[in-house]
């Protein structure tokens, strides 16, 4: 199993930093019960004005729903993503209870998914979110009504190995993980002139 723990700054949770985005899965279902502890740990994140204004349809490998998930997905993700054992779909509903928009939608459904991925790692999976779809063709495969927008589709499972994954995404597996430094970012009291 490929390990790309995250070389810290500063110290933080060991979860986060040993959590990373694999291509390579393996192992089989996920059982109700994971999924069920997984789509907890998002129901109790924060959420503006508490509207937790998201939502999820998952699918497992195998199964008709799985499949018309997939057909949706760019080729680059089809090759790796079609034999994850479990696809999740990250939904956010566009409007509030009066009609007007609600424009934090889709940040409360990324923490929502943060959750989740750190549950996930919690109990030995890993998952990985792709935008690379068609929401067109995906609000079809899951029969999403125009009120919800389909944002993220998420493979889960056991991670497995690079050797599994065609060239060049075995090489990108075992690369290491990069990020901008923590000063170029977070500033004091202003943000710096450009
Ligand atoms: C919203 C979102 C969309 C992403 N879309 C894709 C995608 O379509 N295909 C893909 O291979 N990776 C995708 N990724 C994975 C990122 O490339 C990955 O998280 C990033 O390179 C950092 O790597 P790490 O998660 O391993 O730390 C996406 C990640 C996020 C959060």
């Amino acid at each position: 199993m490929t390990s790309k723990t995250a070389t810290t700054e500063h110290p933080i949770l060991p979860l986060l930093a040993e959590r990373w985005s694999p291509r390579a899965f393996t192992g089989g279902a996920i059982d109700d019960a994971t999924l069920g502890s997984l789509f907890e740990a998002a129901r109790w994140a924060p959420s503006a004005s508490n509207l937790q204004p998201w939502g999820f349809v998952h699918a497992s490998h195998g199964s008709a729903g799985f499949a018309r998930i997939v057909e949706s997905l760019a080729q680059g993700n089809v090759i790796w993503a079609q034999h994850a054992p479990h696809l999740i779909v990250g939904i956010a509903e566009r409007s509030k209870a009066d009609g007007s928009p609600n424009l934090y939608g889709r940040y409360d459904l990324g923490q929502s998914v943060a959750h989740l991925s750190i549950q996930a790692m919690a109990l030995g999976l890993h998952l990985h979110q792709m935008a690379g779809f068609s929401a067109d063709k995906l609000r079809a495969a899951i029969a999403l009504p125009e009120s919800h927008e389909p944002v993220v589709v998420i493979a889960l499972g056991q991670i497995g190995e690079a050797s599994q994954l065609p060239p060049p995404l075995d090489e990108r597996e075992r690369a290491a993980r990069s990020r901008k430094p923590v000063e170029r970012f977070v500033f004091t009291e202003s943000w710096p002139p450009a």
